[in-house]
């Protein structure tokens, strides 16, 4: 059976926020040290930050950076991490039973965005766990001051005369888990994220503040948690953080290929919790979502990989090598994200080099795209604009998770230059499918192009042995005659199809 959609410029979702294309930068196995950063590696400029990580990460389109955890800043003092890096103390990470050298800190971050171009903005997060209110202050003084007090003259001696200018910051990290150092109840997070957010809005009315949602739907205060630290916090901040991670659990792939159903739900949920606070406040403001960790993560074995762990520097950690078919179920949560532009304003991918990363290196040698790479950078180079509504019409399959899951997923973005980017995923592990979309009141012409990612072995990879094995490759076929669009989708693909 052939899959249908409507396009029509008058039903719309949203503008797209840049921000959607964020990712993040944890100090957590090599993401930071042998990813960013390896001075001495061939192509390390004077700062120590590899140029082919860099050129990948601007192929990419990466918007804002979240910065530096993650479970990590809950131990993180920013001071160890500023001034001469002969003088900065080395430090247990209890997070990830790592050693932290403080060779990479707050200076390197921003001059590693500013390599990377004006697209990319820091997003910075504070510790609320170990500590509070007055080191938030003193770090948003030490980055934002201009000069003339203690610390915005300490940061111009330590060589950085220009203010960051850092306007996101995120209110600690997922404070909702008893994993995390200094995990809170609701009560005492939304108190300390209040009184946090009053001060720093003090020193800077004009900071955007993230305050932390669940670490998961599934957690058992999940929507609770919301609503509590709402309550306190409604006025003071402007969006609430979700995060969530994908695998296929006891072969379970089915349900795995229909991740998105649970974003798309979560993200729902979490707007009802939002606006039902607001409703209840008697309030005109809306709090928006913070996506600010998503991914496909074989997160199964991280606890054992990280027990066994006995202080090491900068170790292979949660370093996953992505096939074609977690490709497919990313470029759907991607799809989601989009689908909910209209509250979704900023989104992290988790994480951006080595840890469950779109991008890997080789300490002293290469560094290359996996399979994610190709969703994430075209979605950002193509999803740009206004998001039109898309409510298909789809053969379905069963999963044991989501019960009924519709095969396609799919949403449109329509460019300010009027032209029209399809993003689909089949989720179908054997069977083409046809699609049928009617364009409706748009002034489109031709299919620039069709490109899928997807392959006869859905298990390949992109390895260090073979790091161009997987790419997205053009479609033939695919035809846009009498306003209407027609397409065959291979199963277990993700398709780009540009129009004009
Ligand atoms: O991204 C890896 C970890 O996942 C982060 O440190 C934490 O916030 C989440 O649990």
């Amino acid at each position: 059976r052939t899959a249908r959609f409507t396009l029509d410029p008058a039903f719309t979702v949203g503008e797209v926020n840049p921000r959607l294309f964020g990712s993040f930068v944890e100090h957590l196995g090599r993401c930071v040290y042998t990813g960013v950063f390896e001075p001495g590696h061939p192509t390390a400029d004077d700062a120590g930050l590899r140029q082919d990580v860099l050129e990948l990460v601007r192929e990419l389109g990466v918007t804002a950076i979240r910065y530096p955890g993650g479970n990590f800043v809950s131990g993180y003092k920013w001071e160890d991490s500023v001034g001469p890096v002969e003088d900065r103390p080395r430090r247990l990470d209890l997070a990830w039973r790592s050693t932290e050298t403080n060779r990479f800190g707050l200076s390197e971050y921003i001059a590693f965005l500013k390599k990377i171009g004006p697209q990319a903005e820091p997003m910075m997060a504070v510790n609320l766990g170990t500590r509070g209110v007055a080191e938030a202050l003193e770090l948003q003084e030490y980055a934002n001051h201009p000069s003339g007090t203690a610390l915005s003259d300490l940061r111009a001696e330590h060589g950085d005369k220009d203010p960051f200018g850092i306007r996101l910051w995120c209110l600690g990290n997922e404070m909702d888990g008893p994993w995390q150092t200094g995990h809170k109840t609701a009560e005492e997070y939304g108190r300390i994220a209040a009184e946090t957010a009053r001060a720093m809005r003090q020193f800077d009315p004009g900071v955007e503040l993230v305050a932390c949602g669940s670490s998961g739907q599934s957690m058992e205060t999940f929507a609770e948690w919301e609503a509590t630290v709402l309550k306190e916090t409604y006025d003071l901040v402007d969006h609430i953080s979700l995060h969530a991670y994908y695998e296929p659990l006891d072969g379970d792939v089915d349900s795995f290929l229909a991740s998105a159903v649970d974003m798309e739900s979560f993200i729902e949920n979490v707007v009802a919790t939002c606006d039902h606070v607001g409703a209840r406040l008697k309030s005109k403001k809306k709090i928006n979502l913070s996506f600010d960790e998503w991914n496909v993560w074989y997160m199964a074995k991280t606890q054992a990989e990280v027990s066994a762990l006995d202080w090491p520097e900068a170790p292979r950690l949660l370093e996953d090598n992505y096939s074609v078919m977690d490709a497919v179920v990313f470029g759907s949560l991607l799809i989601a994200l989009l689908r909910h532009a209209d509250r979704v304003t900023v989104a992290c991918l988790a994480q951006l080099v080595n840890v469950i990363a779109p991008i890997m290196t080789e300490p002293g040698g290469p560094a290359w795209r996996q399979t994610t790479f190709f969703p994430f950078a075209q979605a950002s180079r193509y999803g740009r604009g206004e998001v039109l509504d898309v409510r298909v019409d789809s053969p379905t399959y069963e999963t044991r998770k989501y019960g009924e899951a519709d095969l396609l997923h799919a949403t449109a973005v329509r460019a300010e230059d009027g032209t029209v980017t399809v993003f689909a995923v089949n989720r179908s592990r054997t069977e083409a499918l046809p699609l049928d979309v009617a364009l409706n009141g748009l002034d489109l012409a031709e299919v620039v192009e069709h490109s899928a990612l997807a392959d006869a072995d859905p298990d390949a990879r992109n390895t260090l042995a073979e790091p161009e094995r997987v790419a997205p490759h053009p479609v033939d076929g695919t035809a846009l005659t009498d306003g209407r669009l027609t397409a065959s989708l291979e199963p277990l693909s993700w398709n780009v199809i540009r129009l004009r």
